[in-house]
């Protein structure tokens, strides 16, 4: 059994939404903002109009990276799959695809992510202190490639 990377259709997104449900309950730091039924409306909309891959393994999908405008918005794991290398997938993904490079935000306090972007050869651009995202929770901003470094 393998995990596939693939481009998300729009049947996806209800399952797209419950692997961020899964993933974001385990970021017990947030503050709880919306309802599941609001987070399934949200990636439904996000699934039709923005570029989102999937990561499937045994016909499920087990993760998903939405990458658009320059940013990556999100790269979410179902927890029964964190640390199996799903993750990396996806952002080798992101990073084949859009060689010119992205940015992204990532909780300051999210450190097993943070130290899995300074991994994939991110640099921190930025520390804020949160005062402008939803969650008003301090963040910081990352850019692949790291400048300097060839791709
Ligand atoms: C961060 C995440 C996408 C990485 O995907 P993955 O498949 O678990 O990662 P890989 O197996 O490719 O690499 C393992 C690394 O991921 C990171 N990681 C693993 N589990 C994690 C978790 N629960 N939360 C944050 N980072 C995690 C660690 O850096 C880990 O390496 P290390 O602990 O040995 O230093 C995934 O763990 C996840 O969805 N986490 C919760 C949601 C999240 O933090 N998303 C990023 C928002 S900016």
């Amino acid at each position: 059994m393998t995990t596939t990377i693939r481009r998300a259709t729009t049947a996806d997104a209800p399952s797209i939404a419950e692997v961020f449900i899964a993933s974001r309950a385990t970021m017990t730091y947030l503050p709880k903002l919306h309802t599941a039924e609001d987070t399934r409306q949200h990636f439904a909309q996000v699934v039709a109009g923005e570029e989102t891959w999937v990561a499937e393994r045994d016909g499920k999908v087990v993760g998903f990276a939405v990458i658009d405008g320059g940013w990556l918005h999100h790269l979410y794991v179902v927890p029964s799959r964190f640390n199996t290398g799903t993750g990396s997938k996806l952002f080798d993904q992101a990073t084949k695809v859009h060689p010119q490079g992205f940015q992204f935000w990532a909780f300051q306090q999210n450190a097993g992510a943070r130290r899995f972007y300074e991994r994939h050869g991110c640099a921190l651009m930025k520390l804020t202190d949160g005062e402008d995202n939803e969650e008003k929770l301090p963040d910081a901003l990352y850019v692949w490639p790291a400048p300097g470094t060839a791709t």
